[in-house]
């Protein structure tokens, strides 16, 4: 149980009996008590009584005697709620015993579809591939421990007219030629050759013309071709989820291609539900509200006028797939911000098809561009899209070099795994740690900081308290007393029991700046707490309670870091 959902317990009843009416009392954290309730403030206008009247009576009404020590009504009509010691010291005490660290497996478990990272065959993945990647993992993560089922999908760009051009160039090439190439992560060279062709010689556009077409017939020979460059570039991006350390494995892989024999159905049955118009011999839907800047209805092409389907009928067959087929009933997208009325009218047009209906639904999550130090987006010095295994690679290459500096005996496989971990977990939680929507700068200096939010200063904070451990020789009895001696000490506690709610926050909103912002508070709590409250030199029952207090920040740190996909270590 925590703290905030406890106190919002409490509040509920008592509000619903001055409101006449079911109220959230939206109990949140407070610089003034622990806790306030700002309830009373909404609810003045509807029930034409002042604030301050509401907030008394429902204090009068609420049972919070045996866990508040104080509950009082400030300012215009707050309700300040201060938490018993009691009830902190039975909470903590009981969160010590519990692996979950008082976070319950969901009662409504349900099946999630994770739509994220899609990198395009032989392209090479961009930073915008990153972002999508690092948000879609700690969904799958954080969605999984809760207990939903969750289903990856990596919507591969593997299909459509480029492959015509780029199966052409690999015949060109030579097989053998082709896939070392691809497989050495040489995509973009491989793209950019095809494609400087493609502009240049009329002859190889007739050829890759013809190829598109032997293709989407289903020729063998050019199916094979097409294999071999859809394998070569997974088995690439496969190396660089294993660098980045995400949960996606080959099975995930269901490109666009996959969903080639349902688009057919997909338009007849738009068709067959009168959703279809003819404009300029395309098939289009106009889903209503959806209007271009010249005030006009914008169309969601779903047959172009040369008769093949693109990006929005495969999206169409596989949301219906989604929900349809897999019974999904929480659809997730994690797709950069450029494409957000893309989803919005993919999801309008399934609602009215009847494939996206109550409960299921589908969220866009946006995110905004990493930008380069010179606030514009992230450019290599060429001026072309930045390789991401550079950038990771560099990621790990700084870190390993600040271990190192910092602790020059490290041996050289200890220095690599630190420099790893702290490597890639200050790209993701940069990442991650940044309100979603919003654009971010790369800045190495600040994210490999050891100070501040950032991942590297987590991840001491916690080794910190394994060496505390070390020293100590011994691990945290789970059912030592819990003594609560002085403030440092109890508002570490409070902050231990505040885990559950942000997760649950997150399960709703997928907003990981939030558990983010919260791991950060609970390790300068412990922070604070270990400067004022010497741990190993005090007299026995409080020292016991104190590495409880201790080894409860490293399991939350943990737990909380491994959701954003981050490693710790244990020393650093
Ligand atoms: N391959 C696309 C790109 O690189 C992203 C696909 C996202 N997922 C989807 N269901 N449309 O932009």
């Amino acid at each position: 149980m925590d703290l905030e959902r406890l106190l919002s317990d409490r509040l509920a009843p008592a509000f619903a009996t001055v409101a006449g009416g079911p109220v959230d009392p939206l109990v949140r954290r407070s610089p003034r008590a622990d806790f306030q309730s700002d309830a009373a403030l909404a609810l003045a206008r509807r029930l034409g009584r002042p604030p301050r009247d509401i907030a008394d009576e429902v204090l009068r009404h609420a049972v919070l005697d045996d866990v508040c020590a104080a509950a009082e009504v400030s300012g215009p009509g707050f309700v300040n709620l201060t938490v018993a010691d009691g009830a902190l010291v039975r909470m903590v005490a009981a969160l010590a015993g519990d692996d979950r660290l008082g976070v319950p497996v969901t009662g409504t478990p349900e099946t999630v579809v994770v739509d994220y990272s899609a990198p395009n065959v032989a392209k090479e993945m961009h930073v915008g591939h990153l972002r999508s990647t690092v948000i879609g993992d700690a969904a799958v993560r954080l969605l999984d421990w809760l207990g939903h089922r969750v289903v990856r999908v990596n919507h591969l760009g593997d299909w459509g007219t480029p492959f015509g051009m780029l199966i052409e160039h690999l015949v060109d090439l030579g097989e053998a030629e082709a896939a070392e190439e691809l497989s050495m992560g040489d995509l973009d060279s491989f793209y950019r050759a095809a494609r400087g062709k493609f502009d240049a010689d009329e002859a190889f556009r007739e050829r890759s013309r013809r190829r598109v077409v032997a293709l989407q017939g289903g020729d063998e020979r050019t199916r094979q071709l097409w294999r071999l460059l859809v394998e070569q570039s997974e088995r690439y991006f496969l190396t660089v989820y294993d660098l980045l350390d995400v949960t996606l494995t080959g099975d995930d892989f269901r490109g666009e291609s996959a969903y080639d024999d349902r688009l057919a159905g997909v338009v007849e049955d738009l068709d067959g539900l009168g959703l279809l118009r003819a404009s300029d011999g395309a098939a289009c839907v106009f889903p209503p509200g959806f209007v271009g800047r010249d005030g006009e209805p914008l169309p969601l092409i779903v047959r172009k006028s040369d008769g093949g389907f693109g990006y929005p009928a495969t999206d169409l067959a596989a949301l219906r797939h989604r929900t349809g087929d897999l019974g999904a009933t929480r659809l997730l997208y994690v797709v950069g911000l450029p494409q957000r009325q893309h989803f919005a009218m993919v999801f309008a047009v399934a609602g009215a098809a009847g494939w996206l209906r109550p409960p299921a639904r589908a969220e866009h999550l946006g995110f905004g561009s990493i930008l380069g130090a010179d606030g514009r987006m992230l450019r290599s010095r060429a001026g072309e899209s930045v390789k991401l295994v550079g950038l990771l690679e560099e990621a790990v290459a700084r870190a390993t070099e600040l271990a190192l500096a910092k602790d020059p005996g490290l041996d050289a496989g200890t220095a690599a795994e630190i420099g790893r971990a702290v490597g890639i977990g200050a790209i993701k939680y940069a990442d991650l740690a940044t309100d979603r929507g919003k654009d971010y700068v790369l800045d190495w200096e600040r994210m490999l900081s050891l100070d501040g939010n950032t991942a590297p200063y987590l991840q001491y904070a916690y080794s910190r308290i394994r060496s505390v451990f070390r020293r100590a020789g011994a691990a945290a009895r789970p059912d030592a007393p819990v003594v609560l001696a002085g403030p440092a000490e109890r508002a570490l506690a409070v902050e231990l029991l505040g885990f559950a709610a942000v997760v649950a926050q997150v399960e709703r909103s997928l907003e990981f700046h939030h558990l983010a912002g919260y791991l950060h508070r609970l390790a300068t709590t412990f922070s604070a707490f270990y400067e004022r409250c010497p741990v190993l030199r005090a007299p026995d029952e409080v020292r016991e309670s104190r590495l409880l207090l201790a080894d409860l920040t490293a399991r939350t740190l943990r737990q909380g870091l491994h959701l954003l996909g981050i490693r710790t270590v244990e020393r650093m």
